[in-house]
């Protein structure tokens, strides 16, 4: 068995940025055309007037202040509430294909590589925008690679899962490196009319470089020391939209075939298994809570944030513990914990271990201790 290491983080950020108090504006907007239209239904008692969303309330529920968006007309005009991101021809690489290569060619910048010396390419994330062909393989020929690309879907812990695949890989010696890219279009999968979700998500994408530790000379490694998933069935987090909705025409447009969830009880559930499962995993590879220096968690709700390292620690972590990004970014699902990883690593000292955590949908759990080389 090889060692392993990662060798190369890699980060895209669109251009455009949407502010709560810019997202609230269009909504209530929106909200108050739908009341007027339908005052005459309202005021018979028929249909219950929908309520205003609120800027410091999002701010206060979830530390989400802004989120990087691929399109932001489309997504703030009240008569629409979607991006726009018009179709390509299959001549042109798809959308999912750019953002991912643009976060994967600065994960080989920082590796010190060249497609040259990838052997895998594999795309994990919530929001794949076609069945097939592979995104992956889109991105391994955009990039030159030789070898093999696939794409994996665990929805928010796509990243983890997609890494703990890659190590099993090289550590086989089945490849040198492997790529494992993450791009995110969540806006696209979100209901911008749904006053309890519609601030929750952006857009980004990320990358690592999983990469053989004897061959890799990256002033950026960490050694991957291990992996632990844990998926466990529930209904609170779920999008029901697939090619099977075509055979049941009754359901077409209905807002479950966009992110829908239990929000209270998604926080209540999924806070102690992560504690749990970090707890136990460091306890596996006797390491104690108080020797890891960064916990790099799965960017949703900063409160499930506090609430897990303090549940871990015994005590509140500083700002340094448990870096906060979707306070800027919201919630890029997959790409959350990585981006935490990619923008708060370089202080870390040789030897200082971490812990990058993923959670979300399935309910679907991952943990990687890293250990800076
Ligand atoms: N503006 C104003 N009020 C709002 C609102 C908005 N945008 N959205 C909801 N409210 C209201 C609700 O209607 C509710 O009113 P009520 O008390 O009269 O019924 C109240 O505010 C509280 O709503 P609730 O949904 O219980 O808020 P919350 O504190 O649970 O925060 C989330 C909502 C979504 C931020 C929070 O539950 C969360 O982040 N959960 C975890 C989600 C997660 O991690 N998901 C993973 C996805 S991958």
């Amino acid at each position: 068995m090889h060692s392993v290491v990662i060798s190369g983080t890699g980060l895209f950020t669109p251009a455009q940025s949407i502010t709560n108090d810019e997202l609230v504006e269009s909504f209530n907007t929106w909200v108050h055309q739908h009341n007027a239209a339908n005052a005459d239904a309202i005021a018979r008692g028929e249909l219950e007037p929908l309520g205003e969303s609120n800027a410091a309330f999002i701010e206060k529920a979830s530390g989400i202040k802004s989120r990087f968006v691929m399109d932001k007309a489309g997504i703030l005009d009240p008569q629409r509430m979607v991006p726009r991101l018009p179709e390509r021809s299959n001549d042109e690489p798809s959308i999912l294909c750019e953002m991912a290569v643009a976060a994967a060619r600065q994960a080989l910048e920082r590796a010190g590589r060249t497609p040259a010396d990838v052997d895998a390419v594999i795309v994990a994330c919530s929001n794949l925008q076609r069945p097939y062909p592979a995104v992956a393989i889109e991105v391994q020929q955009a990039l030159g690679i030789q070898g093999f690309g696939f794409d994996m879907n665990v929805a928010c812990s796509s990243a983890t899962f997609g890494i703990q695949a890659a190590c099993n890989a090289v550590q086989l010696g089945q490849a040198r490196s492997v790529l494992v890219v993450d791009p995110e279009i969540c806006t696209g999968h979100l209901n911008f009319r749904d006053r309890d979700s519609h601030f929750i998500f952006g857009d980004a994408a990320t990358a690592v470089l999983v990469e053989r530790a004897d061959l890799a000379t990256s002033p950026y490694q960490f050694e991957v020391l291990s992996t632990k998933l844990l998926t466990q069935f529930s209904n609170n987090i779920r999008n029901n939209f697939g090619f099977l909705n075509r055979a049941a025409e009754e359901g077409v447009g209905g807002d479950d075939k966009l992110f829908v969830q239990e929000g209270r009880k998604v926080f209540r559930e999924v806070c102690p298994m992560v504690a749990e499962l970090i707890g136990k995993h460091l306890e596996e590879n006797d390491i104690e809570v108080s020797k890891v220096s960064r916990f790099w968690l799965h960017q949703a709700n900063l409160s499930m944030n506090h609430l897990i390292v303090k549940k871990l620690l015994g005590r509140d972590a500083t700002p340094e513990e448990a870096p906060v990004i979707l306070d800027t970014y919201a919630n890029t699902s997959s790409a959350g914990s990585v981006i935490a990883l990619h923008k708060y690593q370089d202080d870390l000292p040789s030897g200082a271990l971490g812990v990058l955590s993923s959670f979300g949908a399935g309910y679907s759990i991952g943990s990687v201790i890293l250990r800076k080389r």
